[in-house]
């Protein structure tokens, strides 16, 4: 593959710090398990070429070098430093492992038909509005192979888990509007997917209990998975005050087991067309 000269993009994760990486790192055992559902179905092979966007502390990546093998390389991009610098320090036995930061706006270093593969694992609904979903959704087509897939695993927003009906309610209280970054409807996904050129191979629809010990832990979840973004839309001044409350209506759900709470995902392949 061409050496790549990748934009560093650190301003995109601005409030992101090491704390949060290593805690997202621990306790992301929902989506790494996501994320081996969504490797599955993109079937990857022995000597492929792949990209993960969005790639986080890199665990779900490392597990894909392992089927990769050295003929074949996963590069893994984030726009969170700390995140990268983290992925680096744990995957230091894979030579056929790369990191890099940068975001779906350094796509466009990345040659034309290189990869066989690109999967974003929970990162897609984090890109910015509808015009730059289409624009990654381009650059990724641009990037494969013909006949190579991409595959995308996102919350589905028609269908929010109780913490996003919970935080809407708070806020709203507040006089505060959402950012509505907290999944993707199907239907969405499926039309920009189509839009720019990619044929649907599958679309299944997940339904996953989470269990956690406590409201606190789901909010420590929250902050860790949004790179410190959880609340950001809230005035500072109010923030403490809005995640007390949050917490105090979580922590009705409390059981002797711990809290469940539903996810209901969407998990999409598609090719390049050949
Ligand atoms: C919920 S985490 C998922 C991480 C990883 N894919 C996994 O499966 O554990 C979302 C990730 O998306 C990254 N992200 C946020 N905005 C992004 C963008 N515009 N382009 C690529 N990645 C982005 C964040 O830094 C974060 O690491």
């Amino acid at each position: 593959m061409e050496e790549c000269s990748i934009i560093m993009t650190k301003s995109i994760a601005p409030s992101d710090t090491q704390d949060l990486a290593e805690h997202y790192d621990q306790t992301s055992d929902a989506q790494y398990e996501n994320g081996i559902h969504l490797i599955t179905e993109l079937r990857i092979n022995n000597g492929d070429r792949v990209l993960d966007l969005g790639c986080g502390t890199g665990r779900l990546a490392r597990h894909v070098a392992e089927i990769t093998g050295k003929t074949g390389f996963v590069v893994g991009l984030d726009p969170s430093d700390h995140r990268i610098k983290l992925a680096l320090e744990k995957s230091r036995l894979f030579p056929q492992l790369s990191f890099r930061v940068g975001s779906d706006l350094s796509l466009g270093n990345f040659p034309d038909n290189s990869f066989d593969a690109v999967y974003l694992n929970s990162a897609f609904h984090h890109i910015k509005d509808h015009k730059g979903q289409e624009s990654a959704l381009t650059q990724v087509r641009r990037i494969l192979k013909p006949g190579g897939k991409i595959g995308l695993s996102d919350p589905d927003q028609t269908s929010p888990s109780i913490l996003r009906t919970i935080t809407h309610e708070v806020l709203g209280k507040y006089g505060v509007h959402s950012q509505d970054d907290d999944g993707i409807t199907p239907a969405e996904l499926e039309s920009l997917l189509r839009y720019t050129g990619f044929w649907i191979q599958k679309v299944k629809y997940i339904k996953n209990p989470e269990r956690y010990d406590s409201a606190q832990a789901i909010i420590d979840a929250a902050e860790s998975s949004h790179f410190g973004n959880y609340l950001s839309e809230v005035p500072e001044e109010h923030r403490d005050q809005v995640r007390l409350e949050i917490t105090k209506k979580l922590s009705e759900l409390q059981t002797s087991t711990g809290i469940f709470m539903k996810r209901s995902r969407v998990l999409i392949i598609a090719e390049k067309p050949g």
